[in-house]
């Protein structure tokens, strides 16, 4: 029997790269604009790294990693996400000394979850980390790029904003207490996996997928009403400034996101359009891990969006640029073995001339008709046919791939209509 692809671990083929690829150059371009460098950090890092960033008692650091004993006998994890390595890295090439930072980066990551549509075993992640900057208008540039992102994407009106602040570890503690006493008063109500957070990680029975506990904590204590005077204050910078770049967003107080370094800001863009795994986008603010992880106190924010989800969001919105679906703008067809040098040159010609233009030739012979659906395949708009009648006139045959008339034209001319093509 051959070798299948690992479960949860899909290949993303031809046909679906030039969606990753435009997701990726749109990306890359808004970060560009907002003046981010980008860092690159190993795949794979020592376990710990993730258990004392992530949490102890996180579904990621308990039930989801890919961590092995590698041949030296040192105990490493497939990176469930990028955050943890890149804050490791600062900290380790003294990027945090007087300097703040903004950085993207982008790809794959692991957790050991149940694959299904929009969740992965292995994944992929476009992410922005800024360290330095306690300001809450640092929250809402970033939140304001991933805004800029999906419009440009065509994707806007498909997906909300939710936004909360979990406050500082300070205001956190308190209001677990009261939620712990709260709950504690009601446990026999909980749904099982919620009686077993109750001790360990409370916080997370908010997100509970169950409706009774969700009816249950219609009444339960709220986060909001713990917030100190500075998370309030941060809160409402933040808000303000969403306001003010007319980005709509919803206050979800049960919003706290599954990783332990957040305090105050956290955020998700979610939608409808995907079934039950709608968050495309998550994030939200850590000023505490950079210190924990043994730096010097330095405020962090940042987030990642999962590209599958992006990709697929795209795609069930018809959204894709019809130039990242197809192979070729022009398809050049020599119809004897004597046309093919000068096709050869022409190609080159053409791509020197026009260095974004994307020209392939035909080879391999066969009739007209193959060659031409073979050019329909490629997508290309222009058809350019060399046979002996035109090689003996130095001329060409262009023939639009899309509907219209077929003309005979000088090669002079071929660049001067398709530079006007380019320009339209
Ligand atoms: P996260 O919410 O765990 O946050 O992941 C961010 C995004 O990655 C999710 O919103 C989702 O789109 C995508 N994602 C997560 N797991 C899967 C999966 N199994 N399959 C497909 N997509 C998935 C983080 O990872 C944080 N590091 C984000 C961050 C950066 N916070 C601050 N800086």
């Amino acid at each position: 029997m051959a070798i299948q692809s690992v479960r949860g671990m899909p290949d993303i083929l031809p046909e679906q790269a030039g969606a990753w690829r435009y997701l990726e150059q749109q990306a890359q371009r808004i970060f560009n604009a907002h003046g981010l460098t980008q860092i690159r950090t190993p795949i794979v890092e020592d376990t710990a790294l993730f258990a004392r960033s992530i949490g102890d008692v996180t579904d990621i650091v308990e039930k989801e990693m890919y961590t092995f004993e590698d041949r030296s006998g040192d105990s490493l994890t497939l990176r469930p996400e990028l955050t943890a390595g890149v804050v490791r890295a600062a900290i380790e090439h003294g990027l945090l000394h007087n300097q703040t930072q903004r950085l993207w980066y982008q790809g794959p990551a692991f957790r050991h979850e149940r694959p299904q549509k929009g969740r992965y075993r292995q994944f992929h992640q476009i992410g922005v980390e800024c360290f330095g900057i306690a300001d809450a208008l640092m929250d809402a540039e970033l939140i304001e790029m991933t805004d800029q992102l999906w419009k440009q994407l065509r994707i806007r009106d498909s997906v909300t904003l939710e936004l909360n602040s979990i406050g500082s570890p300070e205001a956190r503690a308190h209001y677990r207490d009261a939620l712990v006493d709260f709950l504690s008063a009601r446990k026999d109500q909980l749904d099982e996996d919620s009686q077993s957070r109750l001790e360990r990680s409370p916080l997370r029975i908010l997100d509970s997928k169950n409706e009774s506990t969700q009816a249950l904590l219609s009444d339960a204590p709220s986060l909001m009403d713990y917030l100190t005077d500075d998370d309030r204050e941060h809160f409402t910078v933040l808000t303000r400034a969403l306001e003010e770049a007319g980005i709509d967003f919803r206050i979800n107080p049960r919003l706290v996101r599954g990783l332990d370094y957040y305090g105050r800001t956290v955020f998700e863009w979610t939608t409808q359009a995907l079934g039950a795994q709608g968050t495309i986008c998550g994030g939200g603010r850590y000023d505490g891990l950079v210190e924990h992880l043994g730096g010097r106190p330095t405020p962090g924010v940042g987030f990642a969006l999962g590209m599958e989800r992006v990709v697929l969001l795209m795609e069930s919105l018809n959204v894709i640029p019809d130039a990242y679906q197809t192979q070729a703008d022009v398809y050049l067809m020599p119809q004897q073995v004597e046309c093919e040098s000068t096709i050869r040159r022409l190609a080159r010609d053409l791509r020197s001339q026009f260095p974004t233009l994307r020209v392939m030739t035909h080879i391999g012979g066969g009739s007209l008709k193959s060659q031409l659906k073979k050019a329909d395949k490629s997508g290309a708009e222009i058809g350019i046919i060399i046979g002996q009648m035109e090689l003996e006139s130095g001329h060409i045959v262009y023939k639009p791939l899309r509907g219209g008339d077929q003309e005979t034209l000088t090669e002079a001319e071929l660049l001067h209509r398709i530079s006007e093509l380019k320009d339209a």
